[in-house]
């Protein structure tokens, strides 16, 4: 059983939630110096609304990253020791007054956790290639004007502390929460080609943009990399619910937080799932496995491992015990789910 449950209000203050009581934390804030979010961020500190006004980018763009830090403080406050956080962001290319720059913000979010004591590990680039021709900015074909586009997000990784450790039961439940060896493969290079659009389960597209959701398969990624199943996760900045609905189909406990209340409503819809179709997902990630299998060539194939609850076979020992069970169902109380599972069954 899991629970899903989504809190009303500032992640500056989780006071609901127990110090170090998540494993993973998994979001995309509000991108600063990003124009969409300008008002939310002037709601939290009206000095960034005349700073704008004033021309001054930069002061606005620190007073911005000084709201986001109250909140890292806080991440940090409910994080157990060992645990992992998962931070999408964006840069942003802006021109404040007549002055054109790059607000760096994935620099100050890593600065604000080197202060913090935690380990900075290796980041993801998440590239979305656009093949707008306007793309390209500033003075055409002319030199020292020109300015390169911007076409990647960052999925920056901190860890709090040393290397978590797993003894007993904890042991057990990280061998079952393995990934297949292909999937190793493409989730830890560090380039990840996700279309922003690979999304189809999560809301009407309108409520996509006005809450800027990532695609459903990168927090699906980065649950299944950074914790085992039975954790806990929080979404601080929970948008539309995207974190919750890929640990329902983890299996780990899942919290989001969210300040607009309209926008917490559609996420509590949004988690209001259909049982078969989160299976479904389950079940194309199997298939996926068995067709890798399947395409390895005679003398690869002899030399797999058979995987004990599911059968099949697989490339390494690691995944011999890998346990990946589907929904049985999800029920709602309040603004919380529950999700029951049951033994993995294959689809016809
Ligand atoms: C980039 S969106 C997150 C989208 C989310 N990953 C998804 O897939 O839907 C940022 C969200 O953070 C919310 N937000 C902004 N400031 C907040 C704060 N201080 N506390 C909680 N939520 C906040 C916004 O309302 C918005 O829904």
């Amino acid at each position: 059983m899991t629970t899903h449950e989504i809190i009303i209000g500032n992640s500056n203050n989780m006071s609901s939630i127990p110090n170090r009581s998540i494993d993973l934390i998994v979001t995309s804030p509000p991108y600063p110096m990003i124009e969409m979010w300008d008002e939310m961020f002037s709601l939290q500190n009206p000095a960034i609304k005349n700073d704008l006004e004033l021309g001054n980018g930069n002061a606005a763009f620190l007073k911005m990253h000084d709201i986001l830090n109250s909140i890292w403080k806080e991440c940090d406050r409910v994080l157990a020791d060992n645990g992992f956080v998962c931070i999408n962001i964006g840069d942003a290319t802006r021109t404040i007054g007549d002055n054109f720059q790059l607000y760096s913000n994935h620099t100050q979010i890593i600065n604000q956790f080197v202060s913090m004591g935690y380990s900075v590990l290796p980041d993801i680039h998440w590239r979305k290639q656009s093949n707008a021709p306007n793309k390209f900015m500033g003075s055409g074909m002319y030199p020292a004007g020109a300015y390169v586009t911007y076409e990647h997000e960052y999925i920056l990784v901190f860890r709090k502390g040393r290397r978590r450790i797993f003894k007993g039961e904890g042991k057990m439940l990280r061998q079952k929460s393995a990934f297949f060896w292909e999937e190793r493969n493409i989730w830890f290079s560090d380039l990840w080609e996700i279309k922003g659009t690979s999304q189809t389960i999560i809301s009407s597209k309108a409520d996509r943009d006005r809450s800027a959701s990532f695609p459903l398969e990168i927090p699906f990624r980065l649950v299944n990399m950074y914790s085992v199943q039975g954790d806990t996760v929080l979404d601080p900045f929970a948008g539309l619910g995207t974190t919750n609905i890929a640990c329902m189909i983890a299996k780990r406990n899942s919290i989001g937080v969210e300040i607009n209340s309209e926008i917490a409503e559609i996420a509590l819809n949004n988690m209001n799932q259909n049982v078969n179709d989160l299976n479904k997902i389950i079940d194309n990630r199997i298939k996926r496995h068995m067709e890798f299998i399947e395409n390895l060539p005679e003398d690869k194939k002899v030399k797999c491992y058979r995987n004990s609850p599911h059968g099949f076979l697989v490339k390494t020992k690691q995944e011999t015990a890998i346990e990946i069970e589907q929904l049985a169902g999800i029920t709602r109380k309040d603004n919380k789910y529950v999700c029951q599972y049951e033994k993995y069954r294959p689809k016809a």
